[in-house]
């Protein structure tokens, strides 16, 4: 058969060898050796020894404010309504080319670190927020060849609360918007955050749109519109179709009320999203000390079937000054604040930063299989295990059939009297 890209000698997430074949955009076998005339290949890559895996999906994005750190100014109490009401100063100083020019550059950084699927929210409040709506509408365009941008129309200011904001996320949805967003915590009442839930998962119904709600992203315990999302998914058949994201709430909620809450989840197959370098930088700042660290409860939704994947969530915006696009940054962070530690914890939690977040994502394309989307990422590192320790290099990223990333290996040379003349910081075989 006439091969495209042949990649051989790989170690696949479930640690088996193998060699993979890509065709066209598709994966065209796996097998422990792959054979095949030189003549008929377009191109061999010995990837010996290295982790092939799928790409990374980031399920939880703002992509409308991504690298605008410092405008106008710096969020100095570190909180997240500073950072809401310093967006808000920013807003009316966007145009479409700088967030779209921001919005290229974050996805070239993702593309370089095997990313290749981002569900970014974008801000829908008011005529202000449209400029960032119609930028993202271009980029997911101008990325469609190698990057999958689905977009979520978010009423950051509050659907209720922002006047403007139920003509302009409903506009938003008009002009190709994919998702139905929400934040209820900041609508002026418990109330109100209820009200949004049921109206958004109407519009979402109706329109036949998937949801993906911030929701509880607070340390008040008793804000519990998790549980309103929960009930409209089941009122409205939405089951496997709505996402909860941060539900930090959970990290503070009583813990008897909790265990009524996850079965819920669970029977409504609601997905949630924890996204850990934010909740644990933003959550718990009213706090003295002991101090909350405001991640929700991800191993007991876990243990309950639920599905969880982690979510970059912001790099260099109103809310965070630090970040990479490295999902493995992010699943490092996760698994310390979660203490998923075993083996097979660690394993999930890499997991959590592939394979779940493309289901929530709907991407039933992706994945390392025959006949799937060819696109992987090959990771300087052994196992999924050795990969969040070390957060490698990536050393290949395919897309869609196309190599759209490549990074030499380099060892750090040592300069040390009877040791080796290079290091790197791989487990030594035993
Ligand atoms: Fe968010």
């Amino acid at each position: 058969m006439n091969i495209d890209i042949l990649l051989t000698g790989g170690t696949l997430p479930n640690g088996q060898t193998a060699d993979i074949a890509i065709q066209g955009d598709r994966i065209a076998a796996i097998a422990p050796e792959i054979t095949a005339d030189p003549e008929t290949v377009g191109e061999i890559i010995d990837i010996s020894g290295d982790l092939v895996s799928p790409p990374f999906v980031d399920p939880h994005f703002h992509m409308d404010a991504t690298l605008s750190h410092g405008l106008p100014r710096i969020n100095t109490s570190g909180t997240l309504l500073e950072g809401i009401a310093l967006w808000g100063e920013l807003k009316p100083l966007l145009t479409e080319e700088t967030v779209l020019d921001r919005a290229l550059t974050y996805c070239d950084w993702a593309v370089s670190m095997g990313l290749l699927a981002i569900r970014s929210h974008v801000d829908t409040s008011d005529e202000t927020a449209l400029v960032g709506v119609r930028a993202l509408l271009e980029a997911r365009e101008r990325v469609k060849p190698y990057l999958d941008l689905q977009l979520v129309a978010f009423p950051q200011d509050g659907f209720f609360r922002a006047p403007k904001a139920k003509d302009i996320t409903l506009q938003a949805l008009d002009m190709g918007v994919d998702v139905v967003g929400g934040i209820p915590h900041f609508e002026r009442t418990m109330e109100d955050g209820r009200r949004s839930v049921t109206e958004l998962c109407e519009i979402a119904a109706e329109r036949g749109l998937l949801v993906d709600m911030h929701c509880d992203e607070t340390d008040d315990p008793m804000s519990r519109h998790i549980e309103q999302l929960t009930y409209e998914t089941q009122r409205l058949g939405l089951q496997g179709r709505v996402t909860g994201s941060h539900l930090t709430s959970m990290h503070s909620m009583d813990t008897y009320y909790v265990s009524k809450l996850l079965p819920l989840i669970a029977e409504a197959q609601v997905s949630a999203i924890a996204n850990p370098l934010i909740n644990i930088t933003i959550q718990g700042r009213h706090d003295t000390y002991p101090k909350r660290r405001g991640m929700t409860r991800v191993p007991e939704m876990l243990a309950q079937g639920i599905r969880v994947a982690w979510g970059q969530d912001c790099v260099l915006d109103p809310w965070y000054p630090l970040g990479t696009a490295d999902m493995l940054d992010v699943a490092f962070m996760g698994v310390h604040v979660a203490q998923m530690t075993s083996p097979a914890a660690l394993r999930q939690g890499f997991e959590m930063a592939t394979t779940a977040p493309a289901a929530i994502l709907g991407l039933t394309d992706l994945g390392l299989a025959v006949g799937k989307r060819a696109s992987l990422v090959v990771l300087d590192a052994a196992d999924p295990i050795e990969a969040l320790r070390l957060r490698p290099d990536r050393l290949l990223v395919v897309s869609k059939g196309k190599v759209v990333a490549r990074k030499e290996r380099r060892d750090t040379d040592l300069a040390l009297p009877g040791r080796p003349a290079s290091v790197n910081r791989r487990r030594p075989r035993r």
